[in-house]
This record gives C-alpha cells, sequence and structure tokens, in this order.
C-alpha cells in the first residue's frame, strides 16, 4: 500500500466529492444503478446512510487530496458485506485503486471481520484486477443478472 494513503471514515463534508464521483458518467456505465442522482436526493441519502449502523464508507487521501471511497453494506444478518469502490476520476488509471481498496479492507475488518462480496461487470478489467489482487474470487457469472459475483 501507498505508505502515504490515509483512510478515514466519511463525513457530511465529503458528501459533494462523493455525489460528484458517483455521478460521473464511466461510474454509471459500470453501477448497477446507473441513473444520475439529484443532489438533493443523494445528499439526504447520505447524510442518514453515513450514520447508519449497517454501512461504512472510507475516503482515502493521499498528499492531503481525495482519491477515492470503498463502501461497505452489511447484509442483514450481519454474517457478510457488500463492498464497492469508485475513485476519484481525476486518478483513475493511475494505480491507486488496489492501494485504496486493500486498505479500506483493512479498515473495515477492524471492526467486522466477516466475509466480503462484490459485484462487476464483465467489462470492467481494471475492476476485475484489483479485487483480484486482495483476494476476491468470481463465485457466480452465470449471467443473471449481467454481473460478476465474487467473493473475499
Ligand atoms: C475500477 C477502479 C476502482 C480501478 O482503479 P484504478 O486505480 O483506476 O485501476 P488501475 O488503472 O490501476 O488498473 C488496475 C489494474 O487493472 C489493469 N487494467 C486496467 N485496465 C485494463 C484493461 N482494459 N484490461 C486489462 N487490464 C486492465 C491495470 O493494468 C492494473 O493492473 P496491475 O494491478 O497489474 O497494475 C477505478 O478505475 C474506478 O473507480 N472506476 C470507476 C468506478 C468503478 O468501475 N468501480 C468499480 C465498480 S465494481
Amino acid at each position: 500500500m501507498a505508505a502515504d494513503l490515509l483512510i478515514r471514515a466519511a463525513q457530511d463534508a465529503d458528501s459533494r466529492d462523493i455525489w460528484r464521483w458517483r455521478n460521473d458518467a464511466t461510474t454509471r456505465a459500470m453501477s448497477v444503478h446507473s441513473t444520475e442522482i439529484s443532489w438533493d436526493a443523494h445528499a439526504a441519502w447520505f447524510a442518514q446512510a453515513v450514520a447508519a449502523g449497517d454501512r461504512r464508507f472510507y475516503v482515502g487521501e493521499l498528499g492531503g487530496a481525495k482519491i477515492g471511497l470503498c463502501r461497505f453494506d452489511l447484509a442483514h444478518d450481519g454474517a457478510s458485506a457488500e463492498v464497492s469502490i469508485n475513485l476519484n476520476p481525476d486518478r483513475r488509471g493511475q494505480g491507486v485503486g488496489a492501494s485504496l481498496l486493500a486498505g479500506c479492507i483493512a479498515r473495515f475488518r477492524q471492526e467486522f471481520p466477516v466475509g466480503l462480496t462484490a459485484t462487476i461487470r464483465p467489462d470492467n478489467p481494471a475492476s476485475q484486477r484489483i479485487f483480484a489482487r486482495c483476494g476476491f474470487v468470481l463465485v457466480d457469472n452465470d449471467g443473471r443478472d449481467g454481473f460478476g459475483h465474487y467473493r473475499l
């Protein structure tokens, strides 16, 4: 991991950046839910989501600049969590995604030592690669929803 990568819990003050990254065209193309989200809808959702007991959001910073977000949604039984990652569009293609993902997983598992799942489009090789580097394996690719389902 990049030695100077800071992983911290996301706060309300990050909401606008997270909204901007979420509405980026590439992010939407790679997401399960690809519609654009209004600021008002996002702000209301994020304020409650960041305070919820069954979700965690972590922001990575390099040199004081935000490089991206990882999100963990605990399953109803608390036995696993779904992880997703979204880099600041300015920081994609620079090799920082794997470090951010690994750092956020380590941080999340300090609090929740549970299995992780991930859902990745077959046409997202960069994402497949960084999840594989963190140890995720493909468990279901039968095409029901067009996504690959991974586990760690
Ligand atoms: C997906 C994402 C997190 C990847 O992070 P990144 O730092 O941009 O990834 P990189 O450019 O370092 O690429 C990761 C690896 O994939 C490889 N890769 C990238 N594009 C590739 C391609 N088209 N074909 C094959 N391999 C590719 C890179 O060579 C790199 O390999 P390495 O680890 O051996 O060096 C980031 O681009 C992102 O946030 N994208 C938008 C949102 C998204 O897709 N999130 C994931 C949803 S499941």
